[in-house]
């Protein structure tokens, strides 16, 4: 770093916050009554907690604050005066041992703009508290190991605010003059503070039912704005399927007599599991096929599944703190995307969870962000919610069900839920119940919650006089703040088929990789075996084996684990595109044409993992298996590969493309029969350009589904015809006072091909439909682009200048959302020396900037030293 920057930097504003520090709470708080008159502009909370000190210590009653100051503070019902404000944090001496202390407050929603705490959206009044949002509404003990049984009354305007929710369930309502009105909702399982939820607007309900499988009826609720009901029956159902599958597959039901869900439009993440009132990010929630991809309709699904599973893998059983993230997340990650699999095609859901792994998570373990799935330490919070804690957090648990075994893995969750329900527990508390209920030994395999990094494996196979033998080495390359690496546990699933007849040599074998290396050896191999490995992704690693293209080929075509052989053809492709990125050898194009031809000819494979089979690897994934990236020749390379198997594959294109049209249904087979046709009408445009454009214009006119319209509309905005401004401007007057579907009209911008697209961006970010204010138009537009890595990477500069300048602008609004949009500018260190000093000069400037949020500066600094 030159001088000039190192005086810039000034010191890390904030304090960090260590695991090995942990202790338990100094007070307990067993009950907490919590009284709102709700305002958008100031609404005062009256909160009275009963507070047990906890073992024989003689400090106050330290409570957590942010961004109010207390009008009163009562302790066993008698107005005090020696209370005082440390920090944020507010301090209470207390005597005894079991007390009430009363305290009343104030805050002001409605300038809310982080959406952490009480805050307005769209005349809504709402509530975020995950990690320590609670602390913005009152004072308390804002830490997931303080469990309390809360009962919440609510008084608001009633015409403003007909609907008022909170956890558990309705108490009483009533009227209270001045055309207010209340509500009262008491919770009876003890929980943090961070799954506590209010909600109050004018609000309508599609409602369903469950009855659980003890008999228990349960009233379900999808509460949005009346011109909204129409689009909420597939969440509805998302929701009931969630509730049957957690009985069958994990034994576990729902507890409380009601289950709500709110949508609101401002949201910093996806959606929020509070006790018995999800809250959700709209964009979770509202679908039909005029406006909803089949994408979004997957994803609706996934996250209404996930955030139902969290109230057992997270809500009965909570986190002991932070550092424990992944305890919850990393399960209900697994547990959703096993759901998601029994919905349709595990095979193409496997790829699609490998697929964001490697775009998400891989590229987060390769530089200067790299944290374990149980970090430890943090500045912010709110910047470990991560593809790490969420995404490797779930494969860590696939790998203990791989090593257990179904009936033992489904054993041992049993055990933890009976053990821990109730009760704050750590990442070692689930490890342990794995190990007991399973009967293996987790010794070495709990270093995947400890070290950061991918590791790498070499495979390497010989064969002679009827033996196979598999040479498997492992690594894991260095990341901050950890030099060496000891070797992992790695769960292997392996198999050899011959290379002459095709058929397997040997059953599936799950080899458990623990050295640094080893040999396995196969017995009776008559023929040359090609290695099969990791197959199902076993395991999240990087697989460095030296199989030819003959013997990917072949793999592509043969292998009888359908993610292998979607496996094989990715490294097929990878390794025909590094060629000629970085050499300009095209010598794999036919081997990955002929690869290609022989996936869309077998009529043994269904259209949906056909689809996934022949989409190329992204140019960020092509670009993280170079040595320095190059995202020009990588675009150069991909668009030629693309090209070339447009057109020699054209007739191919052509029939996948030209199958009868049918009217939408979100069904597997419809939806992969779309997919496949979207994919082939993006080689199709490859190969004909403005002619494509015709066809995709064509099928934008005549969809009567948005995965059509923006299937065409991808193709036509990264072309050049004049009907790309058409389609867009079209897509714009149609759907321009729908939200959500207006930043798909911002992110299908960001992610054009054109060489114009960063340009195209900064004048988008000055159109008057863009706001930095609301997450998803942020991230539709500037998250986006982050992600279109030649743009993004202009040589200029320009890309990065342009990414530091919103997250600037951002930051003074929302520092959570801002800091998620900052990694694409902490990959430097994979670019040549220009775009490396130009990406650390803006790193650079956003440290210097005073009065930066600690979510920014953490990112940001971090990413500089890295
Ligand atoms: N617990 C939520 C989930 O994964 C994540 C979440 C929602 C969140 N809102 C947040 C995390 C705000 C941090 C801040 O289901
Ligand atoms: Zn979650």
């Amino acid at each position: 770093m030159d001088i000039q920057n190192a005086l810039a930097v000034p010191p890390s504003p904030v304090g960090v916050t260590r695991r090995e520090d942990y202790r338990p709470p100094e007070w307990l708080v067993p009950e907490v009554a919590l009284d709102f008159d709700l305002d958008p502009a100031r609404t005062v909370v009256r909160s009275r907690l009963r507070v047990e000190r906890n073992g024989a210590h003689r400090e106050p009653l330290r409570l957590d604050g942010a961004g109010q100051v207390p009008l009163s503070v009562r302790v066993d019902g008698a107005l005090i005066n020696d209370w005082r404000v440390d920090g944020e944090r507010l301090v209470v001496p207390l005597s005894g041992g079991e007390r009430t202390v009363e305290i009343e407050v104030a805050i002001e929603p409605e300038k809310n703009t982080q959406l952490m705490g009480l805050y307005a959206s769209g005349g809504i009044l709402c509530t975020q508290c995950e990690a320590e949002g609670f602390r913005r509404i009152t004072y308390f003990p804002d830490r997931p190991d303080v469990l309390s049984v809360y009962s919440v009354r609510m008084t608001a305007d009633a015409a403003r605010y007909p609907v008022l929710l909170a956890n558990g369930d309705p108490v009483a309502s009533g009227d209270a003059g001045d055309g207010r009105h209340w509500a009262e909702w008491s919770d009876p399982f003890p929980k943090p503070s961070y799954l506590f939820a209010l909600v109050a607007g004018d609000l309508q309900v599609n409602r369903g039912e469950f009855v659980t499988r003890s008999g228990r009826t349960v009233e379900l609720g999808i509460w949005v704005r009346a011109a909204d009901v129409a689009k909420t029956d597939h969440a509805l159902h998302s929701l009931e399927l969630a509730m049957a599958w957690d009985e069958k597959v994990y034994g576990r039901e729902y507890d409380l007599d009601v289950f709500n869900i709110v949508a609101v439009d401002d949201f910093n993440f996806g959606a929020m599991e509070n006790k018995g009132l999800n809250i959700f990010n709209s964009r979770y929630v509202l679908a039909d096929p005029d406006t909803a991809t089949d994408h979004d309709y997957d994803a609706i699904a996934a996250v209404v599944a996930h955030e139902y599973f969290h109230n057992w893998s997270g809500n009965r059983v909570t986190c002991r703190d932070w550092f424990q993230l992944s305890l919850k997340e990393g399960f209900t990650v697994y547990r959703d995307q096993g759901f998601s699999a029994d919905q349709g095609s595990a095979a193409v859901n496997r790829i699609e969870g490998v697929r964001a792994l490697r775009a998400g998570q891989f590229p987060e373990d390769a530089g200067p962000l790299a944290h374990p799935v149980r970090p430890d330490s943090y500045q912010e919070i709110s910047n470990f919610y991560t593809a790490t804690v969420y995404n490797k957090g779930a494969e860590l648990i696939r790998m203990m069900a791989t090593i257990l075994g179904a009936p033992k893995f489904r054993a041992a969750c049993d055990l933890y839920f009976e053990r821990f329900d109730g009760t704050a527990a750590t990442c070692e508390d689930f490890v342990a119940c794995m190990e007991e209920a399973g009967g293996v030994d987790l010794a070495q395999f709990r270093r995947w919650y400890t070290q950061a990094g991918t590791p790498r494996v070499q495979a390497s196979l010989t064969h002679d006089d009827g033996r196979a033998r598999l040479r498997l080495a492992q690594a894991t390359p260095p990341t901050p703040g950890q030099a060496t690496k000891e070797p992992m546990l790695l769960p292997l699933k392996v198999k050899l088929f011959g290379a002459e007849t095709g058929r397997a040599l040997t059953e599936e074998r799950l080899v458990l990789l623990a050295d640094p290396a080893e040999t396995i050896v196969f017995e009776g191999v008559s023929e040359r075996p090609v290695l099969s490995i990791n197959r199902g992704f076993s395991a999240p690693v990087v697989i460095e084996s030296d199989r030819s293209v003959t013997d990917l080929a072949f793999l592509s075509a043969n292998d009888d684990d359908p993610f292998a052989r979607y496996e094989a053809m990715q490294q097929l492709m990878l390794d025909a595109l590094v060629a000629d990125a970085v050499e300009g050898d095209q010598g794999a194009y036919d081997a990955v044409v002929a690869a290609v031809a022989g996936t869309l000819d077998d009529p043994a494979l269904d259209p949906a993992f056909q689809a996934e089979a022949v989409v190329l690897p992204s140019e960020s994934f092509i670009g993280d298996q170079m040595g320095v990236v190059d995202p020009d020749a990588v675009f150069r390379a991909r668009e030629g590969l693309r090209r070339t198997l447009g057109e020699r594959l054209g007739e191919r294109w052509a029939a996948a493309y030209d199958g009868p049209r049918e009217h939408y249904a979100y069904t597997p087979e419809a939806k992969g029969r779309r997919r496949l046709r979207n994919v082939a009408l993006g080689f199709l445009a490859a190969a004909r350009g403005g002619e494509a454009d015709k066809l995709a214009f064509t099928q934008f006119e005549a969809a009567d589904n948005m995965t059509d319209r923006m299937g065409a509309l991808a193709v036509l905005a990264s072309g050049t015809s004049e009907l790309r401004e058409a389609a867009l401007d079209i897509f714009y007057l149609r759907h321009r006072d729908n939200a959500l579907v207006l930043d798909k009209w911002f992110q299908v911008q960001a992610l054009s091909s054109r060489d114009d697209a960063g340009a195209a961006v900064a004048e988008l970010a000055r159109h008057p439909d863009f706001a930095l204010s609301n997450p998803n138009r942020a991230r539709s537009l500037v998250g986006a682009f982050g992600v279109n890595q030649r743009a993004f990477n202009a040589a200029s500069g320009g890309g990065y200048r342009f990414l530091a300048d919103q997250l600037l602008a951002l930051d003074r609004l929302n520092p959570q959302t801002a800091a998620k949009l900052l990694p694409p500018l902490a990959r430097w260190r994979r670019f040549d020396a220009g775009r490396a000093a130009l990406m650390r000069a803006e790193l650079a400037r956003i440290v210097g900037t005073a009065g930066l949020s600690k979510d920014l500066f953490e990112q940001a600094s971090k990413s500089l030293e890295g």
